[in-house]
């Protein structure tokens, strides 16, 4: 199913004829004039359509999500031009498949009304409404990430939001996070440098970041990382160019992408993979599961996929931008987790945030149910809205025969039966055993927190690009503390030497 329309137009109500009527239907005397007790007189309860009208105004918001408030969509459609099926069963991934799909993309630390273009990451998440369900990928425009823990997920984020006391952005906070976190290195590296400021989302790249994994018909598995490639080229603002937009139209991003698809002019991203065979990832130069890590493209080259374009905006805003629920854990057959422990901390946090901030029949609406039919014995809750059948039972097990898993043959708890290995969520290829611990990654022979971050600055960044990133950082240094200020120096000098010395010296003169 891939009816363009069914995502969009989904709970929209038919036009009314100009006159209004309560959300109940029955028709509205006034929208001008309240009811009063005599023509001087106070307002009265009776005026339900008053009460209603302000009580219902009181309730318009939901929550904004903590990280990613920030943010704008669109809709459009995945298309499979190559065939990767030798690494994927997942039926979105066949050749010739067109699956419809939504894409949000937003800043990280920023409120609901921040600018899009002040300095940050930027997410870049994707949602496929495939026949077996919805797969999302929930990503960013650069392929690593601060952490490596999830455990330090709540920490990171309060350093890069708002001081408890003066509610004011920090660079105190955020700078003494990064520099007793030095894992942060690669990915401070990214934010400081041009990608920090991209100056579209069409000009900008999205990754899946984490390492995920493909299994294909034959149940082999590989791990795999996913890029999505502007075709319109990769675009940014200097530093300079991003704070004067902030000023001049803090929505660029959101109404760049909207004018840009209501002119017709659709952008489209290709996408591509690294796959990397289970076996080598043992013995890979670094932990392959750390997201503060990317893979190498000579070691593992890009391998074509197909490409997707967004060309439909949405019918209503908060109805598909805000409440659409995207989640890490959204995954269908042929696709599947790692070990990497961000990701594995985020499969519980998104519908978690999803449940409060919504409520807890969030998949009900509209822009969150799959194409494919729904078939849960879950049930009520606040605004239950879909329903099953009637006379179809609510447990498990029934006299009629339903409600089983697809492993469930004539099974049921007294069995005794073990399915082995749960490889719908990823096919196991731990060599070190299954024990409960408490241990650091395991380390390989080049793993270390600045090398990546060393070489991104010296073989990527060319000499425009390197002094950009100085004054990016120095900018950005405006206000820490004096200790803070040496942990900054220690850290860019641990990235590189001289990279470090030019920090210090570049932030006297800003002093
Ligand atoms: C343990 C680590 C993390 C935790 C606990 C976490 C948690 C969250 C939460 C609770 C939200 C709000 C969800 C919502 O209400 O819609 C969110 C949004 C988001 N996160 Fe994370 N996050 C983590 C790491 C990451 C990483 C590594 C990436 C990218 C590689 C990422 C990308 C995003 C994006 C793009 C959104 C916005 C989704 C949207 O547009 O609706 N997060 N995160």
């Amino acid at each position: 199913m891939t009816n363009k329309e069914d995502i969009v137009q989904r709970g929209v109500r038919p036009a009314g004829d100009g006159k209004t009527t309560r959300a109940g239907g029955q028709p509205v005397p006034s929208e001008n004039i309240s009811v009063t007790a005599g023509p001087q007189g106070p307002n009265v309860l009776n005026d339900i359509h008053l009460i209603e009208k302000l009580a219902h105004f009181n309730r318009e918001n939901v929550p904004e999500r903590i990280p990613h408030a920030k943010g704008h969509g669109a809709f459009g459609e995945l298309h499979i031009t190559e065939d990767v099926s030798q690494y994927t069963k997942a039926k979105l991934f066949q050749p010739g498949t067109v699956t419809p799909m939504a894409g949000r993309f937003s800043t990280v630390a920023g409120e609901a009304g921040s600018p899009d273009t002040w300095r940050d990451v930027h997410g870049f998440a994707l949602r496929f409404y495939t026949e077996e369900g919805n797969y999302d990928i929930v990503g960013n425009n650069t392929p690593v990430f601060f952490l490596r823990d999830g455990v330090k997920f709540p920490d990171f984020i309060h350093s890069q939001k708002r001081d408890p006391r003066s509610g004011l952005r920090s660079a105190d906070m955020q700078w003494d996070f990064w520099t007793r976190t030095p894992e942060t290195a690669h990915q401070v590296t990214y934010l400081m440098g041009d990608r920090g400021t991209p100056k579209t989302t069409r000009h900008q790249n999205g990754y899946g970041s984490h390492t995920f994994q493909w299994i294909n018909e034959a149940g082999e598995a590989f791990w795999v990382k996913y890029h999505f490639l502007s075709q319109q080229g990769v675009e940014n603002f200097t530093g300079a160019e991003a704070a004067e937009m902030a000023g001049k139209n803090a929505d660029h991003h959101r109404q760049d992408l909207f004018d840009a698809i209501e002119r017709g002019d659709f952008p489209k991203w290709d996408v591509y993979v690294q796959i990397m065979p289970i076996a080598e990832a043992e013995n890979y130069r670094w932990n392959p599961f750390d997201l503060t890590k990317s893979w190498s493209k000579k070691d593992y080259p890009r391998i074509k996929v197909g490409f997707f374009e967004l060309n439909r905006n949405p019918v209503n805003f908060h109805a598909q931008i805000e409440q659409i629920a995207l989640d890490p854990s959204n995954l269908v057959p042929g696709v599947g987790f790692s070990p990497d422990r961000m990701l594995q901390a985020r499969i519980f946090a998104y519908a978690d945030q999803h449940r409060y901030r919504i409520g807890p029949n969030y998949q009900m609406l509209p822009v969150n149910q799959p194409v494919n039919p729904v078939n849960t014995y879950q049930e009520r809750g606040a605004m239950a809205y879909q329903i099953n059948a009637e006379g179809e039972p609510n447990y498990s097990p029934n006299r009629y025969t339903k409600g089983a898993g697809y492993l469930d043959n004539g099974e049921d708890s007294s069995s005794r039966k073990t399915y082995g290995p749960a490889n719908d969520l990823y096919v196991n290829p731990d060599p070190h055993g299954t024990d409960l611990t408490r241990a650091a990654y395991v380390q390989h022979p080049e793993d270390d927190d600045f090398i990546q971050a060393g070489i991104l600055y010296r073989e990527v960044y060319d000499d425009a690009a390197k002094s950009r990133l100085v004054d990016n950082i120095t900018d950005a240094m405006a206000g820490v503390s004096p200790q803070v200020e040496e942990q900054v120096y220690q850290y860019w000098t641990n990235v590189d030497e001289g990279l470090g010395q030019r920090v210090r010296e570049e932030f006297a003169k800003k002093k």
